[in-house]
């Protein structure tokens, strides 16, 4: 699979992008007590979790050769972050703090972003 869809990163880049907006979109709805709302976006959100994979993973197959550690932490902290959303948005469903699992995923969040604009293929903001 050498098709440019799966060896550029603008896929990759619009799966997490819309992902994230429908993070936040699900978390408001929940504490707007939206229940049948926020179940919709969520489900919506959990399929976009599959593309962010889909397309890490295509990525990772073709380049992880060109600097195995730093892409395997891309990939794991890219794992990680998913997961962050969902421990946010289960607590968020109990009503239980989200305060200290939101500010991981935050972090969490920014070293992906340094890691992803890091490395050498697509936009290279911090190569
Ligand atoms: C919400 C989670 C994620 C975010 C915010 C994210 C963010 C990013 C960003 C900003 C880039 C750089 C794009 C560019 O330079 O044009 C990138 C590239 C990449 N991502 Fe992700 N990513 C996430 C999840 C994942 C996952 C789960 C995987 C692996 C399974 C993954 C694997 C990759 C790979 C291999 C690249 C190419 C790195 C390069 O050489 O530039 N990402 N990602």
């Amino acid at each position: 699979m050498d098709s440019a869809i799966f060896t550029n990163t603008h896929l990759h880049i619009t799966t997490w992008v819309i992902g994230i907006i429908l993070f936040f979109v699900a978390v408001s709805l929940i504490k707007g007590g939206n229940e049948k709302g926020s179940k919709i976006v969520q489900m919506i959100l959990r399929l976009f979790y599959l593309l962010i994979l889909f397309s890490g993973i295509m990525l990772f197959i073709k380049f992880h050769e060109i600097n195995d550690m730093l892409y395997g932490m891309k990939m794991l902290f890219g794992i990680i972050v998913i997961g962050l959303m969902e421990m946010v948005l289960a607590r968020a469903k109990k009503g239980k703090s989200t305060g200290m699992f939101f500010t991981i995923f935050v972090i969490v969040f920014l070293i992906v972003l340094y890691l992803g604009f890091k490395l050498p293929i697509g936009l290279g903001f911090f190569a």
